[in-house]
């Protein structure tokens, strides 16, 4: 369901145009280099004219995020003598071709060899902006979330057990790969790279750094993740990170369920459970007047659904009920269904994905990202769901369908159920990249791999080569001490 952004590339006559989004600098700095690409071979030039460097230089690794409505793959590279402290030191590179594809990978389930042809496009998207001579030396992860969460074990396993024999096949992924290296990641690791990333795109492992770092929320399409570094005790969901020299206590929890397509098909169940009639139409104030659907939603059930718009409150109320706020609560304090989360004090929160869209969608914040309060995005969420439907669509297109039930979410988990200070406007700061690069978890589980994961490649490529491993050595050992 979620929005689908198509990077249009330009290919003619042998000559590819490539360009990355400089990790961090005041605004996106494009690059440009000539790429000739002939029997299968890409040579790249000099990957950045303004520094000269050979691209021996650098090094690059490549992630594809498997969501639940689509998988991107993303390339990453920086300077191999340093690990990255701060966005200066980390590129995200523009591939050449096909970013993203729908559907997800748990898609697949009832078809799991089908998953190679997606997985194969994004590959050569990758391979068009990494140099040769560093391919087979370059990392390729692939971390799914939480579509894959939701299926059985044995529909994981068979969409694994293919994509493992497509990344283990070099005439078809020229990077390095390991088992293990493609998996379903856990709620926490998804939350917590989502930290690293807005922490790292804001400077906050910087040496020269004294700002109080941030906390990430981030809504999927399955899943909604909240993580941050609380002023007290954390009695549960403690995740201790090592990184840049420093350590963090983060509290971190993922709801499965709770993303944004799957908190509308929890509203549809509810629904349709209360209806006196099931095969009518059930009204729904959570969608707009004048819109309509028909839902599979499970268990033999299917729901007639059409909206009525939001009178009277009535979907705030319904968004809360799913939420369970007076669930009980065995480890106080408790944010929703009856989950620990400790205060979130002064947190000043960076929100990303359908938190982003939503938020736009309904003129809450502007295009590019910024600060708002809870209470503004209720404003602006009240005042879209009286549109007609025939009206939002033909100005926001088909996502808008989502601004309503969106808004409301997101107001009730972030005020009432993560308590953050609803009137305060400098406490969540709702954006979808920072200086062009994405604030999605991705950039910040390459940091994690670099810094904790992946050793033995970093060692193995820094000797293959002239540079030293002292400083990736000596980090470690700080982290490591840290952790001690
Ligand atoms: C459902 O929507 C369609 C298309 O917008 C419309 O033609 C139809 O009358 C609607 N049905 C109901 C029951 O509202």
């Amino acid at each position: 369901m979620l929005r689908v952004c198509f990077v249009l590339s330009v290919c003619l006559g042998g000559i590819v145009v490539v360009s990355s989004a400089r990790v961090g600098s005041v605004s996106a700095r494009v690059e440009r280099s000539s790429v000739r690409v002939g029997l299968g071979s890409v040579r790249v030039g000099p990957a950045s004219a303004r520094f000269g460097r050979a691209t021996a230089d650098y090094r690059y690794g490549v992630i594809f995020d498997a969501g639940s409505s689509g998988t991107r793959v993303h390339v990453y590279r920086w300077d191999q003598k340093n690990l990255p402290t701060k966005t200066d030191d980390m590129t995200e590179m523009m591939v050449t071709g096909t970013q993203r594809v729908r559907p997800g990978i748990s898609s697949y389930v009832t078809n799991p060899e089908s998953v190679k042809s997606d997985l194969v496009v994004l590959l050569n998207s990758a391979a068009s902006v990494v140099p040769m001579e560093l391919q087979d030396s370059t990392p390729v992860y692939l971390k799914a979330t939480a579509g894959m969460r939701l299926l059985e074990p044995d529909g994981v396993d068979a969409i694994f057990d293919q994509i493992n024999d497509l990344f283990e096949d070099s005439s078809r992924n020229p990077f390095k790969f390991e088992r293990g290296w493609a998996k379903v990641i856990s709620g926490e690791e998804e939350g917590v790279f989502g930290w690293i990333t807005v922490n790292f795109l804001t400077g906050r492992f910087d040496s020269n750094s004294d700002q109080e770092t941030v906390g990430a929320l981030d809504l999927g399409g399955a899943s909604t993740q909240i993580t941050f570094a609380p002023e007290g005790q954390i009695f549960a969901h403690l995740f201790p990170l090592s990184i840049a020299g420093n350590r963090y206590d983060l509290y971190t929890n993922s709801y499965l369920k709770f993303g944004l397509d799957q908190f509308r098909l929890q509203l549809y169940q509810l629904l349709y459970d209360q209806a006196s009639d099931k095969n009518a139409y059930i009204d729904n104030p959570c969608d707009l007047a004048g819109f309509n659907v028909t839902e599979d939603i499970g268990e033999n059930r299917i729901a007639k659904v059409k909206g009525t718009g939001n009178a009277n409150q009535q979907c705030g109320a319904l968004v809360r009920q799913l939420l369970v706020l007076d669930d009980t609560c065995y480890t106080e304090p408790c944010g929703i269904v009856g989950v620990y989360q400790p205060p979130v004090g002064g947190t000043v929160f960076y929100g990303t994905s359908a938190l982003y869209f939503t938020s736009s969608g309904i003129g809450a914040i502007p295009r590019n990202g910024g600060f708002t309060s809870v209470d503004n995005i209720q404003a602006r969420t009240d005042i879209f769901c009286n549109r007609p439907w025939a009206d939002a669509e033909a100005e926001l297109g088909d996502f808008a369908q989502n601004y309503c039930i969106g808004g409301h979410y997101i107001t009730a988990l972030l005020g009432d159920g993560y308590e953050i200070d609803t009137a305060a406007d400098d406490k969540v700061f709702i954006t979808n990249d920072i200086n062009g690069v994405g604030t999605g978890w991705a950039l910040g589980s390459m940091i994690y791999e670099l810094y904790l994961l992946n050793i033995q490649f970093n060692v193995d490529v820094s000797a293959s080569s002239h540079v030293t491993t002292t400083p990736i050595i000596v980090l470690l050992v700080a982290a490591f001490i840290q952790l001690v």
